[in-house]
């Protein structure tokens, strides 16, 4: 039996990209002192958790997805010491930290995968996924980098070439094929129990749980998934027997999947999930994220169909509920454009009505709230590429690089949006009808009435194909306990 942590039920989240959010010391990146400066901000939005994107050591080639000490944060945020004092100043406001966690692949400069890469035989050999030669026959469709080690073979990475998979095995391993372990194997197994001892070591310290990076693809050659949910099932059951009241949030794009693996949360996301992808983001020329589908539903033009996203949403809603779990819409993360892209403030205000009125555990990504743009034409930062316009500096105020850093101009972690009506925080927290202030009215009717909460039933009333508008009722049954006899 799976128990729910009782803190999800009125959970509204809130995403920091670390690197963005405040600068504390003038160094021109954001850090734990600047995030600690800001809860009392959040709070103000009613968010009462947080997802912090990577914080460990790295060497920074894909904004910290690629980890080279699991155990330790990277020095630019500030010490293990103050991520603490983070945690501890945001539990005094109620407020709960969740930990980017990458599962999946290390760094290539992670202490791991430098002794892999040796030819001699050693205990890290089998700890990433290595062909014995440079070409084999049955690669498992992997993407295999050649070249690059001491040792004969080839490894595979799982986004950049310097993100090598760590080895949790293959769900069918092709005996023609014997570098391709099983699931079972000891070394593999030891893994498992790696992965357990890194969330031990910072829920001992007070994170609230994880945010799982690719969270389906631990295991290879596994189509259905199964032999992944499988792993996910005992490291949900590790975590209610030792912190039951910790989560875990998967970045796999298919609720119904992901929460009967154990997760208690799963997020749509655009790509993996159409229904997603047909709220929010619309037709704008190519691009290799595939973030472009025809006409959305919140397009500022109309013409996109509700029923998209209904009805897939609809069978998602009802495959999780036996197990207890959340779906969330995010407004954003640092992997897409803004909600903000080619609309106004206006349409923004409307798309927040929805997302903090549907069921399931809302994301806020930060300075979505404020209707900060994308900026699509910078250069790549940290491995960003066209993800790198929706990580750029929260907009504080009117100071200088807008109260994010005190640093020059040309020292900060990436520009802050040039444009003259940029909008701030400060400017917005004034005006009784900035989008500001309605995503905190809105985030206060979600608290005041349980039908809008993340546990209110959901039925849709009115949803005419192709047009507006979309009516939805809220509920939520009262058990009325009786006390007579
Ligand atoms: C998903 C993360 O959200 C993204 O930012 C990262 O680049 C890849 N996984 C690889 O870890
Ligand atoms: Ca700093």
């Amino acid at each position: 039996m799976m128990n729910t942590p009782a803190w999800l039920n009125d959970a509204l989240f809130y995403e920091i990209y670390p690197q963005s959010f405040q600068d504390s010391n003038g160094d021109g990146i954001g850090d734990f002192q600047g995030i600690i400066d800001r809860l009392d901000y959040i709070a103000s939005l009613g968010c009462n958790a947080i997802w912090m994107n990577p914080c460990f050591e790295s060497p920074f080639r894909d904004a910290g997805y690629d980890v080279s000490d699991y155990y330790h944060v990277a020095p630019r945020y500030g010490t293990d010491q103050d991520l603490e004092r983070l945690f501890k100043e945001a539990k005094k406001r109620g407020i709960r930290i969740c930990l980017d966690l990458v599962p999946g692949h290390t760094s290539a400069d992670h202490p791991w995968f430098i002794e892999s890469c040796k030819s001699k035989d050693n205990p890290y050999s089998n700890r990433y996924i290595w062909t014995p030669g440079l070409v084999e026959k049955n690669e498992a469709g992997l993407s295999m980098v050649r070249g690059y080690a001491q040792r004969l073979g080839s490894f595979a990475a799982n986004f950049f070439y310097h993100q090598p998979a760590l080895n949790y095995g293959f769900a069918n391993p092709d005996p023609a094929e014997p570098w391709q372990l099983p699931v079972n194997h000891p070394e593999v197994l030891a893994l498992r129990e790696e992965l357990k001892n890194i969330m031990r070591h910072w829920l001992d310290m007070g994170a609230a749980g994880f945010r799982v990076d690719m969270a389906p693809s631990l295991i290879k050659k596994d189509e259905k998934h199964e032999a992944n949910s499988a792993l996910w099932r005992e490291m949900r059951a590790f975590i209610e027997k030792e912190y039951p009241d910790a989560v875990l949030i998967s970045e796999w794009g298919r609720p119904c999947e992901a929460i009967a693996a154990g997760f208690h949360i799963d997020f749509m996301l655009f790509g993996e999930n159409p229904a997603y992808t047909s709220l929010f983001r619309y037709e704008k020329g190519r691009d290799v994220l595939a973030w472009h589908v025809g006409h959305s539903y919140f397009d500022p033009a109309g013409k996109g169909d509700i029923n998209l996203f209904l009805k897939e949403y609809l069978l998602q809603c009802e495959a999780v509920k036996e197990h207890h779990g959340f779906i969330s819409i995010p407004s954003g993360n640092h992997d897409m454009p803004r909600l903000r892209y080619d609309r106004d403030l206006d349409d923004l205000e409307v798309i927040f009505a929805f997302l903090l009125t549907m069921p399931g555990i809302p994301f806020i990504y930060y300075g979505d709230e404020i209707g900060m743009r994308y900026l699509p034409d910078l250069p790549s930062k940290e491995g960003g590429y066209n993800r790198t316009g929706c990580r750029t500096p929260m907009q504080w105020d009117k100071s200088v690089n807008a109260g994010f850093s005190a640093a020059a101009a040309d020292q900060i972690y990436l520009p802050i949006d040039p444009a003259g009506d940029h909008p701030t925080v400060a400017e917005q927290d004034g005006d009784p009808n900035s989008l500001l202030n309605r995503v905190r009215a809105f985030s206060h009717l979600r608290k005041t009435y349980p039908a809008l909460g993340n546990l209110g039933d959901f039925s849709a009333v009115y949803h005419p194909v192709g047009e507006t508008p979309f009516i939805y009722r809220r509920t939520f049954k009262i058990q009325i306990v009786s006390s007579s006899p």
